[in-house]
């Protein structure tokens, strides 16, 4: 049967093309023919519907046969025609010619997403179409719009107009701004205003423009936290009716349902996808234990505490929108209280969460920070625009495996995808959002479709490389992964010196929220990277002004001529330099005798930066003890250096 979809043709338009074969995400199975076909036009591909594909059980998967003579795509769903026609514009790039070849492909995951923060700094629909170009190149198949949070509601919500005259604008182009000069809103008609809204023609644009390559768009409304706009338009709607800085809704007011329910029953009608997000994350609770209202509401329905006091308002919205015919999607703190029934959960405080809804029967979709959000630095922080914090190369995030091989196959079953999602408090430009975008969404969206046994970094590299090109040459601001600087040079390989190996005695106990590798990670050779989350820097924080106190044994008295160790500064999450760190020698572990003190000014500085205290001289001991004292923060230290 040979047909011609409209949509499809309409899709491939935007598909771009490269010289060399870029093809990302890696087919499932390819097999090379001789020959090349030269395709004149994309409407002589012959699309074949069918009821059956051999090795195939997905329904958007496909079946590619190019001969020099002909093109065709089998597939059980127009999706699936929609990818095997994606596959083959992307092998023939520019060229005008595809090499004749028998692809079998289906995606390893159903859900296969990226999500979009256009609260922080609002995004406008073109910019959210081009993006729907590049997943639709990626086969990615759900686009989740963050679209309401303390610095901007960005949605037209006709029943409470203020939503978008005042809580969509604020003072303070970028997030850093407003965050510094108090978070402050003000209304359209202001001529300091910033800020913006997407309005129902809009969305309804981009929902169409994303259907039409496939795509379901996921819009994410936040309850019962992250709503300080709201709050701020409506105050009766929090606990206290403060007008600034009230992050909950009041869970025991019933207008906030009625609130929430309306707005709910206008994005229903724009979104026609099975999922609604509702946030979830992050709440803080405390206004809820003060307040007459809640407290009541936990008395009435038998709550105990403030967790269920959350599952409750979870659940009821559940139940709502299980009404109108969607599926509730929450961030993994809905699970804080009780699950309720039939609720989608994308797990981000890393994975244990994900997996353990999908063990309770419940689909989950893995989004861990450590490898999915990709608004941490890509490169060497130095070499950088500020980012939030984090390192997270494309290396890292190509090498995460949603579903690892230690969980059973009926809770691997609930594992339906993964998502890259892009938060940002510290990405003010559309430009600079792809930047942070690509190619590290190349990595997602090989990780969202092609089975882990056939990833391969070294052979994605080089696709992404080209893809990477190719996107540039269309427009799109791409993170130059050809000159990756990479991880820290010291992270790069183990350091070898006296104290390798050897016993440290903590005098005070390291930090346990950072443990990194516990007692040995202080002589372990194994040096930390840009960032203290890499589980090599061990934190210290005691609540005197002795942070760290460690004795290193080097089991016999030897000479010493150098000791050193480095410190990690990040002033926003609050990571410090000791104001001192003191070495002292010994030979019996009792009677120290000091070689030095190195004092520093406590100050905060822009960005990550990294500083070494030594000592050096002339000295012979069997025990090193480093004491680093500091009044400001935390301290992240991750090896004693002893020569
Ligand atoms: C989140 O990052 N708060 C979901
Ligand atoms: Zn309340």
């Amino acid at each position: 049967m040979r047909i011609y979809l409209l949509s499809l043709v309409v899709g491939i338009t935007a598909l771009y093309c490269s010289a060399i074969n870029p093809v990302i995400p890696k087919p499932l199975n390819y097999t090379a023919a001789s020959g090349e076909l030269v395709l004149k036009t994309i409407a002589d591909v012959y699309l074949n519907l069918v009821d059956t594909l051999p090795g195939i059980s997905s329904p958007e998967g496909y079946m590619l046969k190019v001969t020099p003579d002909s093109a065709a795509v089998y597939a059980k769903s127009q999706a699936g025609l929609y990818y095997g026609l994606v596959t083959l514009k992307e092998m023939e790039g520019d060229r005008n010619r595809i090499p004749a070849c028998t692809i079998t492909d289906e995606p390893r995951f159903s859900y296969r997403g990226m999500m979009l923060d256009i609260s922080r700094h609002f995004r406008d629909k073109e910019f959210i179409k081009k993006q729907i170009d590049a997943m639709a190149r990626l086969k990615l198949n759900t686009l989740h719009l963050h679209l309401t949070d303390a610095a901007g509601w960005r949605i037209q919500i006709d029943k409470y107009p203020e939503l978008t005259g005042f809580a969509a604008w604020r003072k303070g182009a970028t997030w850093k701004e407003w965050n510094e000069s108090g978070n402050n809103y003000c209304h359209e008609s202001d001529t300091a205003a910033q800020g913006g809204y997407l309005t129902k023609a809009d969305i309804k644009e981009i929902v169409e423009y994303a259907a039409e390559r496939y795509i379901t768009v996921v819009p994410e409304i936040e309850m019962p936290s992250h709503s300080e706009e709201v709050t701020a338009t409506y105050p009766n709607l929090s606990c206290n009716h403060n007008r600034g800085g009230q992050s909950d809704f009041c869970v025991g007011n019933e207008e906030t349902f009625e609130f929430l329910q309306n707005v709910l029953d206008e994005v229903i009608e724009l979104f026609p996808g099975k999922y609604i997000h509702i946030g979830g994350d992050e709440a803080s609770k405390q206004a809820w234990k003060e307040c007459e209202l809640c407290r009541k509401r936990m008395k009435d329905n038998s709550l105990e505490n403030v967790d269920q006091l959350q599952s409750y308002l979870i659940g009821r919205i559940e139940k709502y929108l299980n009404s109108k015919g969607k599926k509730l999607l929450g961030w993994d703190e809905i699970m804080e209280g009780g699950l309720t029934p039939d609720a989608t959960v994308m797990s981000w405080r890393g994975t244990q969460g994900g997996i353990a809804a999908a063990k309770s029967g419940h689909d989950a979709i893995m989004s861990p920070g450590a490898y999915c959000y990709l608004d941490g630095y890509q490169d060497a922080p130095y070499s950088q625009p500020e980012a939030i914090g984090g390192y997270l190369p494309l290396q890292k995030v190509y090498a995460y495996n949603p579903v690892p091989d230690s969980v059973s196959s009926d809770i691997a079953g609930h594992i339906i995808g993964i998502q890259g999602n892009l938060w940002c408090e510290y990405i003010p430009t559309a430009d600079h959002a792809e930047y942070m975008l690509y190619p590290r969404m190349f990595a997602i969206a090989e990780t969202a479709w092609t089975p882990d046994s056939l990833k391969n970094y070294p052979d994605f590299r080089l696709r992404a490389e080209n893809l990477a090109a190719d996107m540039k040459s269309k427009g799109y601001n791409v993170f130059d992964i050809k000159h990756e600087i990479g991880n820290k040079p010291e992270a790069l390989r183990p350091e070898k010196h006296l104290a390798l190996g050897k016993p440290v005695k903590y005098h005070i106990p390291w930090w346990n929220r950072y443990p990194a590798a516990g007692k040995s990670t202080l002589t372990d050779g194994i040096r930390g990277g840009w960032n203290y989350n890499d589980n090599l820097w061990q934190g210290f924080l005691s609540k005197g002004d002795n942070r760290m106190d460690v004795t290193v044994d080097l089991e016999s008295i030897q000479p010493v001529k150098f000791i050193g160790i480095e410190f990690m500064q990040l002033i926003g999450p609050g990571v410090w330099f000791p104001s001192s760190v003191q070495f002292l020698i010994s030979d019996n572990g009792v009677d120290f005798t000091p070689l030095t003190t190195i004092e520093h000014e406590q100050k905060p500085t822009e960005g990550v930066s990294f500083k070494e205290y030594a000592w050096k001289g002339i000295a012979k001991a069997r025990y090193i003890r480093v004491i680093a004292k500091a009044k400001e923060g935390c301290q992240f230290a991750d090896e004693i250096i002893i020569r």
